[in-house]
């Protein structure tokens, strides 16, 4: 096949089904439009291996940020016919030389890192709120200590919570709860009840004595891949840091429409890490997330806090070189290397980051 054969997206479709096909071990006919690639089981590995195949059998150089934007047959097969070969997008490296941002984003769910991260975060949740230096670093960099890993600060949160009109009555679901500190300043500030789920046992130990004082509150060791509630449970979801660990963005966003109310009020906060796009061309529009929400929720708001996020790693990198003796008096020096590194490895790459605040129609 030629290149010029291939500029109809039709075609492309038709040629990049079989090859999907194959890897994903499901018969062709499967397959279809609305097919997303990692709800049907694809991951890092047989990402790569769709690149190569697409180079061997229709001979277009894809990038793999291409799959990770466009993870639905009809997005991705529509930038493979309207791919400019003349002007190819090379992917900028981790500031360390070892992977793409695809690459790195799409390693988050191989099962290997999948173990690691997990047993970082247990480490985690095990020893920050018992250190007097880590509530000292949160109050300098978030403006108050709820044990946060994430990168909301209370500005963000208080944003957050306006914006999706949270208020009493409602039941919130609160995605990667962490210590649950999160979800108790919610309820308290709205008069919401809140569920909060993580998969860390030692964070959900910590949350179940905040709802042991505050009968709004109820937590839930459970993985996002596996959120089990009846439909109709929540008036609102919200996400902040946690949905790059779910193994299909499609499938979640499918199972917060199940499992939300008629109406639901969904607010996702995350980072996405420069990869195609330039700060010129740059566009929330443009981003997976943004396309999945189109098709599921019908739309969005988005809220800019890029400015935000890049001051937030610079920021953790000077508080945390200030403390790092408070730290090593405690014998928590573990614990400050664990969060300088990731400070320093991520203030090095410039960063975007977006609310989303969307509503199902009822
Ligand atoms: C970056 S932290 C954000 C925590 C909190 N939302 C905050 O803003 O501080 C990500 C959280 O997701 C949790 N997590 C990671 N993988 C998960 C999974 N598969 N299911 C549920 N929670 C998960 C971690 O334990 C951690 O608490």
């Amino acid at each position: 096949m030629t290149q010029q054969q291939l500029l109809d997206p039709q075609q492309a479709a038709a040629a990049v089904a079989p090859i999907w096909a194959e890897l994903l071990d499901i018969p062709e006919n499967e397959i279809s439009e609305k097919t997303d690639f990692f709800g049907a089981g694809g991951h890092s590995l047989t990402a790569m291996l769709v690149v190569t195949q697409i180079e061997k059998k229709m001979g277009k150089r894809v990038p793999l940020f291409a799959l990770v934007e466009n993870p639905t047959l009809a997005a991705f097969s529509g930038f493979v016919a309207n791919l400019d070969e003349d002007e190819p997008v090379v992917e900028a490296r981790a500031p360390d030389g070892s992977a793409t941002q695809s690459e790195r984003l799409l390693g988050y769910n191989s099962p290997e890192r999948r173990q690691m991260r997990n047993t970082w975060f247990e480490q985690f949740y095990s020893q920050a709120m018992q250190s007097e230096a880590h509530a000292e670093f949160c109050r300098q960099v978030y403006g108050d200590n709820f044990g946060q890993h994430g990168m909301a600060d209370l500005d963000q949160l208080d944003q957050f919570i306006d914006k999706l009109s949270i208020g009493q009555g409602d039941t919130v679901l609160d995605m990667g709860c962490g210590y649950g500190l999160i979800s108790d300043y919610i309820a308290k500030k709205t008069g919401a009840k809140v569920v909060g789920v993580d998969l860390s046992a030692s964070a959900i130990k910590f949350a179940n004595t905040l709802a042991e004082e505050n009968g709004r509150l109820e937590f839930h060791e459970m993985d996002i891949a596996n959120l089990d509630f009846p439909p109709d449970t929540f008036s609102h979801i919200i996400s902040i840091d946690t949905v790059y660990y779910a193994p299909s963005l499609y499938n979640l966003l499918l199972k917060f429409k199940e499992i939300g109310k008629p109406g639901l009020g969904l607010g996702i906060i995350r980072t996405f890490p420069k990869r195609t796009f330039t700060r010129e061309t740059w566009s929330p529009d443009l981003t997976e997330l943004a396309s999945l929400l189109r098709e599921v929720f019908n739309g969005y708001d988005a809220y800019d806090f890029s400015v935000e996020e890049n001051e937030h790693w610079r920021k953790k990198t000077e508080v945390l070189k200030s403390l790092e003796q408070s730290f090593a008096d405690e014998g928590n020096h573990a614990l400050w290397d664990f969060r300088y590194r990731e400070a320093e490895y991520e203030a090095g790459i410039e960063q975007f980051r977006y609310m989303f605040v969307s509503k199902a129609t009822p």
